[in-house]
């Protein structure tokens, strides 16, 4: 299936909240090697139609092409595809409405690595993460639909946390700096000594994450 017929099944499921508001789908490059997923769109994004065009879209923009990359290269999306009111964070409900699609999204997308911004797309792939402790590691998560596939994804600080200090805008712009070699390390299969090191985990801590992260740097 293409994206454009996803967008359209979304656009006429008249059994998902939030409908008051526009769809905000996604955009960028369906052929991608990086997808960016934050948690849902904002007045600015609402208006525009179009993922990450506030401020704090701005700063995720510029980042990207700090690396030399440009922004049609990559895909940027939500969880939730439209925006909650007073811009409060997604509910439980709504994001679980709106994660078949997200899956189907992924899917045809097909990135090599998911950069899921802020906690709550974090933990969608990885339920047990802790934004702060885990943001800048890359995570294996081992799928089992239809045959196992491995996705690889790297959780970052949510550009709107970034904004609020200068601490945690250090840590985004240093996570985001990792993004280029973590690609080529996906892209070449090769995490040699990192693997290593994840096996050093505390063993109560490795319990912890065992189940659904496979950190691998
Ligand atoms: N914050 C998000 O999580 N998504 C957007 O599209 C804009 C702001």
């Amino acid at each position: 299936m293409k994206l454009e017929k996803l967008e359209l099944q979304i656009a006429e499921d008249k059994g998902l909240p939030l409908l008051e508001s526009n769809l905000v789908f996604g955009e960028g490059n369906p052929d991608c090697d990086v997808l960016f997923i934050g948690e849902a769109p904002g007045l600015n994004e609402d208006r525009e139609k179009r993922p990450f065009v506030g401020r704090a879209g701005q700063l995720l923009r510029k980042c990207i092409r700090e690396l030399g990359w440009r922004e049609s290269d990559v895909y940027i999306t939500n969880i939730v595809k439209r925006r909650p009111p007073e811009n409060r964070d997604p509910n439980e409900e709504e994001i679980e409405k709106y994660k078949p699609y997200l899956a189907r999204q992924i899917e045809i997308i097909n990135p090599k690595i998911i950069v899921p911004l802020g906690r709550f797309s974090m933990n969608y792939f990885l339920p047990l993460a802790k934004i702060t402790r885990d943001q800048g590691k890359l995570f294996r998560v081992e799928k089992h639909a239809g045959g196992r596939v491995s996705i690889y994804i790297l959780p970052m600080l949510h550009p709107a946390a970034a904004l609020r200090g200068n601490e945690a805008m250090k840590m985004f712009k240093d996570t985001f700096l990792k993004l280029p070699a973590a690609l080529e390390k996906v892209k070449s299969g090769d995490f040699g000594e990192t693997k290593e090191e994840s096996n050093k985990e505390p063993a109560e801590k490795k319990k912890k994450i065992e189940d659904v992260q496979n950190k691998l740097f």
